[in-house]
């Protein structure tokens, strides 16, 4: 374990206070206390001439006034604001689709409606990528995750799971496209039958390309050539391409095996060590219906899962490709910059207690005259994962086969074995190991780039550090990233940590946003999925504030730059159980969609109806994970100003 030494968080705050004020921006926010003293900062002297500070433009502050928390079981927005909900698990998608019936669910009827646990959303507008048409547009959502206690009516738990059981969970992972459209009164609704609907599931043929396509970790007994594999698992964040296609995280895919302790290879027990495939059981009874999700019988399956999927949603027969030269890890969002050279840039986090955040840089240039030229462009190139040093600044470190620690002497003989075990390569590299990475976005006005870290409730005293600064870190963080010379492509950067979350009102939670008076910013928790507005304004969802303040999970918004840097305005409210576990733009802003994923979770769905926690959105069981838009009455810019 590579842990950066212990570091005073109060004086690195001052150090990053001091470099702001240094590079001449933003000082009207600053305490005077963190002015106070002190040697002049080092990373200022190196701060690259074009650095993008700037003062926010008045229109890109934010005009609705904050909601409080709620604890309801119901969604609730600020003041002018409507919501409606236009998706829900098994929306039928198709002209051939069954109505939902709860009580006599299918794997066939999943299989052709709307998926469970929607979390990550992309908007591709229609009839192109280029035509930012904001009333028409496919929507790509991920369908993370199953609760099967809440899809099953007294369901009989792992031990009496049925296979037609299994196999719905099967067809309800992957992901869905589906068109939206909005009407003339300005109300969204989802377009059934459209042309360009699509499920993606735990069974749809999926091609493996880049560097550990084919490599022998991959083969197993139903694909001998480690080229090919069936469906895709828990995908959580994603991102889309300037090209128009979606890309999408694998997450937590241990969780589906079972039987590790089987694995005879070495070599392979160290590599599932260090990806936490379990021993045992796994938290789905998968592996006792198909023999694939059973490590004794096929040790290489799990191997195929924990990457990025790519795939072009205006194609619905297009053959989705993991795309290995990503790396392998809990991939959650994948964000996408063309840097100045024209390089494309994909950041991504490993959502784990202590693991990394990481980039990839391609090989090859993005052409904007021709999408179908950037086709195979995230196969070849180089990936990163950073180092955050205690002065302020920054190192992405290559992970390339044969070069530092990544030989044969550790267990690397080819850069297949160094993406398949990314983690354990960023490991030896001295990367610094984070509070769980979750999204990763670059403000579209600055180039800044903003890492949100959930929580890390492992981290003492012991081990934490500069960017890393909060021991048991229940609520979680958000670090600034610049990158040198606002190049997406450099491989050093400065950072700063922009939001220490939690209730500003609670000194014991030693909230920081950004400098600003905390008392007057709503409470912020778990930062998970996060987006910004084209004026440059971050907007953040949560996953976990139950748990951490005791108030449903939300969606925030805050600005970046200006005078109200570090205001936090809470916008939207989920439901009880729920996760507001993603959210997207339409084109010209006046439209936010939210994920709403797994809605009373905790409780069940038997006879009995006080088991039951939510009933979201239909006020009655099941409740069901959807997709909620958030407008303004009169269609204006949901930022509000
Ligand atoms: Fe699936 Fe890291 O949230
Ligand atoms: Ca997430
Ligand atoms: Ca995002
Ligand atoms: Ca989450």
């Amino acid at each position: 374990m590579i842990r950066s030494q212990e570091t005073q968080f109060g004086n690195i705050l001052k150090e990053r206070f001091r470099r702001r004020s240094l590079l001449g921006g933003l000082v009207k926010a600053i305490p005077a206390a963190a002015l106070m003293s002190g040697k002049p900062a080092r990373a200022a002297e190196t701060v690259p001439a074009g650095e993008p500070l700037r003062e926010a433009k008045k229109d890109s502050r934010i005009g609705f006034k904050a909601i409080q928390p709620s604890r309801t079981d119901s969604v609730h927005a600020a003041e002018g604001y409507r919501t409606a909900t236009i998706l829900k698990w098994g929306d039928p998608l198709f002209a051939d689709s069954p109505a939902f019936d709860p009580l006599a669910q299918t794997a066939a009827a999943q299989a052709r409606q709307f998926g469970y646990n929607n979390d990550w959303m992309g908007y591709f507008p229609l009839p192109s990528p280029e035509s930012a048409n904001p009333r028409s547009a496919l929507l790509a959502v991920n369908h993370e995750y199953t609760n099967p206690e809440l899809m099953f009516q007294n369901y009989g738990g792992f031990a009496n799971q049925t296979p037609e059981q299994t196999a719905i969970e099967l067809e309800a992972h992957g992901l869905s496209v589906v068109e939206i459209t909005r009407s003339s009164s300005g109300s969204w609704s989802f377009v059934p039958g459209s042309r360009y609907n699509r499920r993606i599931t735990m069974t749809t043929p999926i091609e493996i390309t880049g560097p550990a396509a084919g490599s022998d970790w991959l083969k197993t007994s139903a694909d001998p050539s480690g080229r090919r594999v069936l469906g895709t698992l828990n995908n959580c964040g994603g991102g889309q391409t300037p090209w128009g296609t979606i890309l999408s995280g694998e997450e937590n895919f241990h969780q589906y095996f079972s039987n590790g302790a089987a694995v005879t290879n070495p070599a392979l027990r160290r590599i599932n060590t260090v990806y936490g495939m379990p021993e045992g059981n796994g938290e789905y009874p998968w592996a006792r219906h198909h023999a694939r999700f059973d490590m004794g019988k096929e040790p290489n399956e799990p191997n195929r899962f924990g990457w990025v999927l790519e795939f072009d949603p205006y194609q619905p027969q297009s053959t989705p490709k993991k795309r290995t030269a990503l790396g392998r890890m809990r991939h959650e969002g994948c964000t996408i910059q063309v840097a100045r050279s024209g390089h494309v840039v994909a950041y991504s986090g490993d959502d784990e207690r202590f693991q990394y955040a990481y980039k990839f840089v391609t090989k090859g240039k993005y052409n904007p005259f021709d999408r179908f030229a950037n086709e195979n462009l995230l196969d070849e190139g180089t990936l990163y994962v950073a180092k955050f040093k205690a002065d302020g600044s920054g190192e992405w470190l290559p992970l390339v086969f044969g070069t530092g620690p990544l030989t044969p002497a550790n267990g690397f003989n080819s850069q297949a074995d160094v993406l398949i075990n990314a983690r354990g390569a960023a490991t030896l590299l001295g990367a610094t190991q984070m509070d769980r990475p979750e999204d990763m976005e670059a403000n579209p006005v600055t180039g800044k780039v903003y890492l949100a870290l959930t929580n890390n409730t492992r981290r003492t005293d012991r081990d934490k550090d500069a960017a890393n600064p909060r021991a048991n870190n229940r609520f979680g963080h958000i670090i600034e990233i610049t990158e040198d010379n606002g190049d997406h492509a450099a491989t050093t950067f400065f950072w700063e940590i922009f939001i220490l979350c939690g209730d500003g009102k609670q000194p014991s939670h030693g909230a920081f946003f950004a400098g600003y008076d905390p008392s007057q910013v709503s409470a912020l928790a778990n930062p998970d999925n996060i987006a910004f507005d084209s004026k440059g304004n971050l907007w953040i969802s949560t996953d976990g504030q139950p748990g951490t303040l005791n108030v449903n999970d939300g969606i925030y918004a805050v600005p970046t730059e200006g005078s109200e840097r570090g205001f936090v305005r809470q916008l939207f409210s989920g439901v009880v159980g729920a996760e507001a576990a993603s959210l997207v733009f339409n084109s010209d802003d006046t439209a936010l969609f939210v994920s709403i994923q797994h809605p009373g979770e905790g409780g069940k769905w038997t006879s009995n109806p006080n088991d039951l926690t939510s009933r979201w959105p239909d006020g009655r069981a099941p409740s069901r994970p959807g997709v909620v838009v958030i407008t303004r009455a009169e269609g204006n810019p949901v930022v509000g100003t």
